[in-house]
C-alpha cells in the first residue's frame, strides 16, 4: 500500500498545465472497482482558424482520449505508459488539431483499471480510484491560445458499457447500456452523468512519455472455425501472438457472446488452458439488440491466444464475423531474414512473435498468465535479438528508467539488467547519451554487487534459468554461482569501458582492476586448466566463459573441445541450456568452428530442442523445453535470445564500433543450408549480406551503409577490409565448409 504522502493533499495542479486538477471517482470508493468511468466537458472555441491543437493526459489505471465522438488516436491502446506510480507517472500529448472545429466541441475520457489491484506485481501497480489529469491547448493563427483543463466543471459517468476491466480476466461490454453520443458536441441522451470529483494528486512527478504506444492492429482471419456443439465455435488464427478479437453480431437485446481466449488446444480439439494460469482470459459481448450489425473488439484488456472459443454466437459464425488483432508496442522492424531452413525460418518468426507479444509499455514475461511481471532477468538475454529485429532505443530508454529503482531483486542475473542495457543501447545505436545518464547508477549498482561479495562469488539468484527439468521448481535454477559471478566480471568489463567512453579516467582505471581482478576469481573458482571444464561442466558453464571473453587464449581450444564432447555424447546434439545459455548456444559455436553442431541441435524435433516446439505447432518460443506443466508459458520471450545468432553470425552482421560506424561481416556456412540472408536497417542505412551456395562454391553479395568501413572475415581467410557499398564474392570450391566430424 502507499503512504500518504505519495499525494499530495488538496489537488495542486502541476506546473507547466496551466491549472489542470486530477478528477476521478469518488477517492473514497471501496477498493478499487473494476468498472470502467466516463469523464466529459463540452466546451466552445472561438470561431477562428485553429492552427494547432494539442492535448496532454494522465488517467489512471488506463485511458482513452475521446474528441468529438471521436477516440483521439484510433489504434493506441493500454496508455498510459506503465510506470511505478510511487516514482513517477507518465503523461502522452495527442494532436487533436484535425478533430477540433470552431463552436460547440466535447472532450472526454474513458478511464479503466489498467495494472491494478489484482496485477501480481506489489509495487508496479496502480491501487487507487481512477483518476485523470488533462490539459487541450489550441492555438489560433491569429497568435492567441485557449486551454481546457481538467477540473471540477467536468461530469463523471461512473456506469457504462463496460461493467468490468481486468488485464488477466477480459472485459465484459453491455452494448445496451451504452450511450454511443456520450462524447458528441452535443451530447449523449442518457442520464446519470454527475459532477466529477477533484482528487488528490500524486506528489510525484509527471513525466512526457517519449517511448512508442502500444498500439492495436495487422488483422488476421481465422484459418477454421470449428464448431464443437450447439452452443460454441473455436477459431484458430493460425498464429500465437498477445492481442484481442474484433467480432461482428447481430442478435436480440441482452444476447451474450463469449469469448475464451487459449495458446492451445486438447487432444480431443477443447480449448486448453493450462498455460493460462489463474487468467480467465475471457470477454464478453452483450449486444444492443440495435437490428443492425453490432462491432465489439475489447478496449482495456489483452490475451495471449491463438483460439477463441465463442459462446454464444446468435446465427451461424462466419470467417469474416471475426479477426485476431496484435497488440503490442509500436516498434519499426529493423531487420529481416530468410534462409533455405524452415527450421530456421521458424525461430525467427517465433523469436519475432515472442518479443512483440511481450513489448507491452514495458518488457512483460508473457501476456497470457496472471503475471504480465517486468522480469529484468528474462529481458537482458534478449535485448541484442530485439535491438536486431526492432528498432528499441526509445523503448529501452524508458525501460532503464522503469528499472532504475527495483529494490526486489537485487542479484546480477536480474539487476544487472541496468548496466547491460545502456551498454547496449551504445554499441547498436552509438548515442552515448543513456550510458552518460545512467552511470552512476549502473556504477553504484556494481559497487554494492561488490560489497556484497567479499570473496567474488555470488551465491543467489536464478543462474541460468529454464533449462531442460522435470517440472519441479526446484530445478528451474542452475549453475546459480558460476552464471552471476561470470555476470559480475562482465558489469566490471561494462563499467570500466563506460567510463573510459565517457572520459571518466580514474573510474576507468580502477574499474578496469577489479574487472581483472574478478575475472581471476571467476577462474580459479569455476575453471579446470587440465581439461578446459567449467564449473558444473554443462552446456552453459562452457558457453558463458566462451561467450563473455573469460577463457585464457592458451586454454580456449579445450574448452571448446570439452564443449563439443558435452553438446554431442552427453546431450546427443541437443541443446539443453536455460535461458542464459541459449542466449550465447549459436553464438559461441559459430565462432569456435562448431556452426555445423550448431545446425544439428537446431535440426531435432525430439526434447530439448525448438524444433520439438514448432512439431508442437508453436508459432511462439515457451518459457520450458518442456510442453506441459505449471509453470510453462507458450510465449515467453526469453528464449529469443537464440535468434541473435541468425543476423550476427549466420549472415555474420556485426556493430565493430558503436552504431555500425565500423561492421564486421563474419558468416558462416553450416552445411545443409544452402543459402541465407539478413537485412539490418543500422543508424548508418541497410546492410544486407546474402549467400547461397553453388556447385562451383559459394556466392557472397554484401551491401554496406554508406559512411560505414567494414571488415570482412572468411573461414581460413585474413581479414580483407571492404570499402563502398557493393560487394560480390566468390568462395571457390567446398574448402570453407567444414563437415560434421565423428569424434
Ligand atoms: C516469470 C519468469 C521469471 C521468473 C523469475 C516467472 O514467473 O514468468 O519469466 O524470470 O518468474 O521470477
Amino acid at each position: 500500500m502507499y503512504n500518504e504522502s505519495f499525494f499530495s493533499s488538496p489537488s495542486q495542479p502541476p506546473d507547466g498545465w496551466n491549472g489542470a486538477q486530477w478528477i476521478g471517482e469518488q477517492p473514497d470508493l471501496a477498493a478499487p472497482a473494476k468498472n470502467c468511468p466516463r469523464l466529459r466537458k463540452a466546451f466552445a472555441l472561438e470561431t477562428k482558424k485553429i492552427e494547432r491543437a494539442s492535448v496532454s493526459v494522465c488517467g489512471l489505471g488506463f485511458y482513452e482520449l475521446y474528441l468529438n465522438g471521436r477516440k483521439a488516436d484510433a489504434s493506441r491502446i493500454l496508455a498510459p505508459g506503465w510506470s511505478n506510480p510511487k516514482v513517477r507517472l507518465l503523461f502522452d500529448t495527442y494532436d487533436v488539431t484535425s478533430i477540433l472545429r470552431p463552436g460547440a466541441n466535447r472532450i472526454g475520457l474513458w478511464l479503466a483499471p489498467g495494472y491494478s489491484d489484482d496485477f501480481s506485481q506489489w509495487g508496479w501497480r496502480w491501487e487507487k480510484s481512477k483518476r485523470a489529469i488533462l490539459c487541450l491547448t489550441v492555438d489560433y493563427a491569429d497568435g492567441t491560445t485557449q486551454t481546457v483543463i481538467s477540473d471540477a466543471s467536468w461530469e463523471l459517468k461512473q456506469d457504462g458499457p463496460i461493467l468490468f476491466a481486468s488485464i488477466y480476466h477480459g472485459e465484459i461490454f453491455d452494448a445496451s447500456r451504452e450511450d454511443s453520443a456520450w462524447c458528441a458536441p452535443e451530447g449523449g441522451r442518457e442520464g446519470g452523468w454527475n459532477p466529477v470529483s477533484v482528487v488528490d494528486a500524486p506528489s510525484v512527478p509527471l513525466v512526457a512519455n517519449d517511448a512508442p504506444p502500444v498500439r492495436v492492429g495487422q488483422p488476421l482471419a481465422p484459418v477454421s472455425l470449428t464448431r464443437v456443439n450447439n452452443t460454441s465455435v473455436i477459431a484458430d488464427f493460425g498464429q500465437n501472438r498477445a492481442g484481442i478479437v474484433r467480432i461482428r453480431a447481430k442478435g436480440s437485446r441482452g444476447t451474450a457472446i463469449r469469448l475464451r481466449y487459449a495458446e492451445e488446444l486438447d487432444d480431443s480439439g477443447r480449448l486448453d488452458l493450462f498455460t493460462a494460469r489463474g487468467a480467465r482470459s475471457e470477454d464478453v459481448f452483450v449486444l444492443a439488440g440495435t437490428g443492425a450489425e453490432e462491432v465489439y473488439e475489447p478496449r482495456f484488456t489483452y490475451h495471449g491466444f491463438c483460439y477463441v472459443e465463442i459462446f454464444g454466437y446468435p446465427g451461424e459464425l462466419v470467417p469474416e464475423a471475426i479477426v485476431s488483432l496484435a497488440v503490442h508496442a509500436d516498434l519499426e522492424p529493423t531487420g529481416s531474414f530468410a534462409c533455405s531452413n524452415d527450421m530456421l525460418n521458424r525461430l525467427f518468426s517465433a523469436a519475432k512473435w515472442s518479443m512483440l507479444s511481450n513489448f507491452m509499455s514495458y518488457p512483460t514475461d508473457c501476456p497470457m498468465r496472471d503475471e504480465r511481471t517486468p522480469c529484468q532477468m528474462d529481458s537482458q538475454v534478449y535485448e541484442d535479438a530485439a535491438c536486431q529485429f526492432f528498432q528499441m532505443d526509445r523503448y529501452y530508454t524508458k525501460w532503464i528508467d522503469d528499472i532504475r529503482e527495483e529494490p526486489l531483486n537485487p542479484n546480477p542475473d536480474w539487476r544487472g539488467d541496468l548496466v547491460t542495457l545502456p551498454w547496449r543501447l551504445y554499441s547498436y545505436y552509438g548515442d552515448q547519451k543513456v550510458l552518460a545518464q545512467t552511470y552512476d547508477d549502473m556504477r553504484n549498482l556494481a559497487l554494492s554487487f561488490r560489497e556484497r561479495t567479499p570473496d567474488g562469488i555470488w551465491r543467489e539468484g536464478f543462474g541460468d534459468w529454464c533449462p531442460p527439468n522435470d517440472g519441479r521448481g526446484e530445478h528451474f535454477r542452475a549453475d546459480l554461482k558460476l552464471v552471476n559471478t561470470a555476470l559480475l566480471v562482465e558489469i566490471w568489463r561494462i563499467i570500466a569501458a563506460s567510463a573510459a567512453v565517457l572520459g571518466k579516467k580514474a573510474d576507468a582505471e580502477r574499474f578496469d582492476a577489479y574487472w581483472n581482478e574478478q575475472r581471476s576469481v571467476f577462474l580459479s573458482a569455476f575453471h579446470d586448466p587440465g581439461d578446459g571444464t567449467f564449473g558444473s561442466g554443462s552446456q552453459t558453464a562452457l558457453i558463458i566463459p566462451l561467450a563473455l571473453g573469460l577463457v585464457p587464449e592458451e586454454g580456449r581450444a579445450a574448452t571448446v573441445r570439452a564443449l563439443e564432447r558435452r553438446i554431442r555424447h552427453v546431450d546427443f546434439s541437443h541443446i539443453c541450456t536455460g535461458i542464459f545459455g541459449t542466449r550465447y548456444f549459436g553464438d559461441v559455436l559459430c565462432d569456435n568452428g562448431l556452426e555445423n553442431l550448431w545446425l544439428e541441435t537446431l535440426r531435432q524435433t525430439d526434447e530439448p530442442s525448438f524444433g520439438y516446439m514448432f512439431s508442437h505447432g508453436a508459432t511462439t518460443l515457451w518459457e520450458q523445453w518442456a510442453w506441459k506443466g505449471g509453470m510453462h508459458s507458450h510465449c515467453h520471450a526469453m528464449m529469443s535470445g537464440a535468434a541473435s545468432a541468425l543476423f550476427t553470425h549466420l549472415c555474420g552482421i556485426r556493430p565493430a564500433e558503436p552504431g555500425y560506424a565500423k561492421i564486421t561481416i563474419k558468416p558462416v556456412f553450416p552445411k545443409g543450408i544452402d543459402w541465407a540472408e539478413a537485412v539490418r536497417k543500422t543508424p548508418r542505412g541497410t546492410c544486407r549480406v546474402r549467400w547461397k551456395r553453388k556447385e562451383d562454391g559459394i556466392y557472397l553479395d554484401i551491401e554496406l551503409p554508406p559512411r560505414t568501413s567494414s571488415e570482412l572475415h572468411l573461414p581460413s581467410r585474413p581479414p580483407q577490409p571492404l570499402s563502398g557499398p557493393q560487394h560480390s564474392i566468390r568462395l571457390p570450391g567446398n574448402a570453407p565448409i567444414s563437415e560434421p566430424e565423428d569424434h
